[in-house]
């Protein structure tokens, strides 16, 4: 058993991933300012967690909740794209300062390990396919130079400090707990939110752009794997994804087949911002982690279609 801290835990995938550390017996405080996280996502165990209400920026907060921890996995950020080009001030100032302020108190804290949530977005412009880690990051936005950083600052925080980090690169996750009702919604809630109140979906240039939709599970399978790795993983970065891509067309089509509502498509110009393409190469997860893909695109559509609906 060990007293992990999770930063961002009542967010998507911080609740997630709260919920499955419970499961495996250790102790878990959560340091949310509940911006973009909800209370409800925490609410099934939040007499088995320590919840501190405080802002990843402010040293103080961020020093409390840190005290008697083992490790951290830091999940908490501003995660939009669109959010991050109308303010992109605030996401800096969550998503760098917060984030170097965690990895400053970690080391003074000697934690024990530091699990940075990164993004796929930092391939951003770069056309080869499928994204290995070693190609050159073209962030498109600002919210991917934020994750970018992110990565270096806890690459060099293990380099310089010692301080044993490993960056996880998310593609596009999906399940539950995921925000269907903010104007910066990913893209899966909003095509089931279509399904719900029979309505048209937007998508922004022709659907062929294509994703490696992750659910959810995988992005806790590799965090969890992430304890054990080795010293091979420490000051690195992993791709967390399925290594496979679909088009936005094909899955409107395919939520329109297990739920039985034909979704009608209309189409907008791209946004700034956007990438065309993304899988990922996860070759480097699988070998030096021994991550697997847990549950495929299909498969976690299904699983979260009751969540969304
Ligand atoms: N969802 C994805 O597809 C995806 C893809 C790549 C990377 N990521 C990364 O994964 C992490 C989790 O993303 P998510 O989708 O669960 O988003 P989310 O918005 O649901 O979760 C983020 C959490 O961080 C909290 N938070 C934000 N600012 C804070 C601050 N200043 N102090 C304390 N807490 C703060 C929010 O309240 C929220 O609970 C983020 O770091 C994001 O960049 C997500």
């Amino acid at each position: 058993m060990a007293k992990i801290l999770v930063t961002g835990g009542a967010g998507f995938i911080g609740s997630n991933l709260v919920k499955a550390l419970l499961e495996d017996n250790n102790e878990v405080r959560v340091l949310d300012n509940f911006s973009t996280g909800k209370r409800e996502n925490i609410l099934p165990f939040l007499n088995r967690i320590e919840l501190v209400e405080g802002d990843i920026r402010s040293y103080h907060t961020v020093m409390l909740s840190l005290k008697d921890i083992d490790y951290v996995f830091h999940q908490a950020a501003l995660p939009s794209v669109p959010r991050s080009i109308n303010d992109p001030i605030t996401t800096n100032d969550v998503n760098i300062v917060g984030t170097l302020n965690l990895l400053q108190c970690s080391k003074d804290m000697n934690i024990k390990r530091f699990i940075f949530a990164s993004s796929s977005s930092i391939y951003g412009d770069n056309p080869i396919i499928p994204k290995v880690e070693t190609l050159e990051p073209k962030p498109k936005s600002p919210y991917a130079l934020t994750k970018l950083t992110g990565e270096y600052y806890s690459s060099i925080f293990y380099k310089i400090y010692g301080l044993k980090t490993i960056s996880l690169r998310y593609f596009n996750v999906f399940g539950e707990n995921q925000d269907p009702m903010s104007q910066y919604s990913a893209f899966i809630p909003k095509v089931f939110s279509s399904v719900k109140n029979k309505n048209f979906i937007t998508i922004f240039g022709d659907g062929n752009q294509t994703r490696d939709f992750t659910y959810v599970s995988n992005v806790v399978h590799a965090n969890i794997l992430s304890l054990k790795a080795s010293e091979e993983a420490f000051g690195e970065v992993f791709n967390v994804a399925c290594g496979e891509r679909i088009s936005v067309n094909e899955l409107v089509e395919y939520v329109s087949t297990i739920t039985g509502y034909k979704i009608e498509k209309k189409y907008l110009p791209p946004r700034a911002g956007d990438v065309r393409d993304s899988m990922a190469d996860i070759e480097k997860i699988k070998r030096i982690m021994k991550y697997d893909v847990l549950v495929r695109v299909k498969e976690g559509l299904k699983k979260s279609m009751e969540f969304y609906l």
